[in-house]
């Protein structure tokens, strides 16, 4: 059974209703992403929602800057391509920008052509099966979407495989267990059908020790956490590395 087929016959309605919504380019999905682009509008709305101004976040994207020329590079999801500002156009990277909903693919798009940014691979995809060969890249980026997906764990592990042994991943996602205000708009976003499982933060470590990744970090402010770590260099499961844990 793929990936695929397994989230969807844990989480089928979850997972449909969730595409579903993101694929649609209604009011929400429009609105996330013009917040999300607008650093300005993001952090004060992050103080208030997540009791995060989402620094955490553009400063991530900016070290993508200095990611080695002839990295090869997976964004998922992308969105409408937040993570783009980070390229700089004299490190010669190959950048696969993938996501489910060919309404925030098309905003993405949009985002490359409007940074003057040509190669650019936009991809339809699940992350519950990432259309691509083990082991294809150096560095995954999945900035806001472990709470948007049904199986946080499985898109990970999809991840980890696509990744070269050694490789990076690196990104984002609201927790719970922060108070009242996240509480509520959590509540009311998975009401929206935007988010699907949001974890508490040893949800996340679980999550990632489940799905291969070694020597993990997460990074908590508020509901918030930056998560990194890598796959290990022979490119076979392992057990859950001691990880530093900021939380
Ligand atoms: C909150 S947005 C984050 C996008 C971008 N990384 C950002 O930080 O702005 C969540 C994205 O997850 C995508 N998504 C939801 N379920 C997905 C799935 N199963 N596979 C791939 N993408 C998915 C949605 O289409 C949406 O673009």
């Amino acid at each position: 059974m793929t990936g695929e087929a397994s989230a969807r016959e844990q989480f089928p309605q979850t997972a449909d209703r969730v595409t579903r919504q993101w694929s649609k380019g209604n009011f929400g999905a429009r609105m996330y992403d013009f917040i999300v682009m607008h650093k300005r509008l993001a952090g004060p709305l992050g103080r208030i929602m997540w009791h995060n101004e989402m620094g955490d976040l553009y400063a991530d994207i900016a070290e993508l800057g200095d990611v080695p020329t002839g990295s090869e590079i997976l964004d998922i999801p992308c969105g409408g391509g937040v993570a783009l500002r980070g390229l700089r156009s004299d490190r010669r990277v190959r950048y696969v920008a993938a996501d489910i909903s060919p309404f925030m693919l098309d905003r993405a798009r949009a985002e490359a052509a409007r940074r003057g940014l040509a190669d650019i691979d936009f991809v339809h995809a699940n992350v519950n099966g990432i259309p691509f060969a083990d082991a294809t890249f150096d560095l995954c980026l999945s900035y806001n979407g472990l709470h948007c997906f049904p199986d946080p764990q499985r898109a990970l592990a999809e991840m980890v495989r696509v990744l070269r042994p050694g490789g990076r991943l690196r990104g984002t996602a609201v927790v719970a267990g922060a108070g009242r205000v996240p509480a509520a708009c959590v509540s009311i976003f998975q009401r929206a059908d935007q988010f699907a499982t949001v974890g508490r933060v040893d949800d996340v470590q679980r999550w990632l020790a489940g799905a291969g990744v070694i020597e993990p970090r997460i990074r908590r402010r508020g509901a918030y956490v930056l998560f990194s770590g890598r796959r290990d260099d022979a490119g076979k499961d392992s057990s859950p590395a001691e990880g530093g844990s900021d939380v």
